[in-house]
């Protein structure tokens, strides 16, 4: 085995990133080894995911994300603890496994404190890389949940993964982070020397509008063949199956609406995972 490494990112803000990440990692590991990879500072999946008090007391002498970006990190830099600071993060004391619904989903949390992290060492970037090529024969895929900027966190992001998947809201506005994106991942491609293929394009927050309609046939005609026919539709109850630490499809607020979209989204997904 070994896990396809897949990057969801978006230029712009508060599209859905993390509320797919968290729904398809979900899905998948209903039947797959699945690893979900918190690298935004503001760690919402992290959130969503690992129960509060099982957060803070695994940060109290465990690894995050930012010890896999900064293995020698000075003391107390890891939430105030030395122990942890001093020793060497491994796959072990640095990944959660969470059950729900009868399912094991696999974490690398994130943590606030990786805003810390703006003066990195040269080399930094392929820390994750390095990581996750050392478990990746553990895992059928491995989901990285990108922050919405062009940083050090979504360049080692692409560093290690295999793809992207984009996922877009389609309003009239936010489709202008596409090209942004655009941009970010040609940046991406001369810096690194190495071409990341797009997976595809997955519409999030959908409503049946007219505007959000004729968004949609813009979006499917400027990259044709690329977007999702599964699509996740805006709907009430998000917030509380996060507050939960639920997942959307089995959330009773949100599973008539999500179970299947998110089942068809999986399924697009592991086909076109086969060719990257
Ligand atoms: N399908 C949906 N229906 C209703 N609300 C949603 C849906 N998807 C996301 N949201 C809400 O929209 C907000 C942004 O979603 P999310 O955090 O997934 O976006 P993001 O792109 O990861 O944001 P960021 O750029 O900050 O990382 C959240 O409050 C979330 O609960
Ligand atoms: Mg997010």
């Amino acid at each position: 085995m070994s896990a396809k490494i897949v990057s969801l990112i978006n230029m712009k803000g508060g599209v859905g990133k993390t509320t797919l990440a968290i729904g398809m990692a979900w899905e998948l590991a209903k039947t797959k080894k699945v690893l979900l990879v918190d690298i935004d500072p503001q760690f919402n999946a992290t959130q969503w995911v690992v129960k509060a008090d099982i957060y803070l007391d695994w940060v109290k002498n465990k690894h995050t994300v930012l010890s896999i970006f900064q293995p020698n990190g000075p003391a107390g830099f890891h939430h105030g603890n030395q122990a942890a600071a001093f020793q060497k993060p491994t796959p072990v004391t640095s990944i959660i496994h969470v059950q729900h619904s009868g399912s094991e989903l696999h974490v690398l949390p994130s943590t606030l404190e990786l805003m810390k992290l703006d003066a990195a060492p040269r080399g930094t970037e392929n820390r994750l890389r390095v990581f996750l090529e050392r478990v990746r024969s553990a895992y059928d895929y491995i989901l990285i949940d990108c922050p919405p900027t062009a940083s050090l966190f979504s360049y080692s992001a692409f560093l290690a993964s295999d793809a992207y998947l984009v996922p877009v809201k389609p309003d009239p506005l936010s489709v202008l982070g596409l090209p942004l994106l655009d941009k970010a991942m040609l940046d991406y491609e001369e810096r690194s020397g190495q071409e990341l293929p797009r997976l595809g394009l997955v519409f999030t927050q959908v409503r049946q509008t007219e505007a959000m309609r004729t968004t949609m046939d813009q979006v499917r005609r400027e990259y044709p063949g690329e977007v999702f026919d599964g699509q996740i539709i805006q709907t009430t109850g998000v917030a509380e199956a996060v507050e939960d630490n639920s997942p959307l499809q089995s959330f009773h607020k949100t599973s008539a609406l999500l179970r299947a979209p998110l089942a068809k989204i999986c399924a697009e997904f592991t086909d076109r995972a086969e060719y990257v």
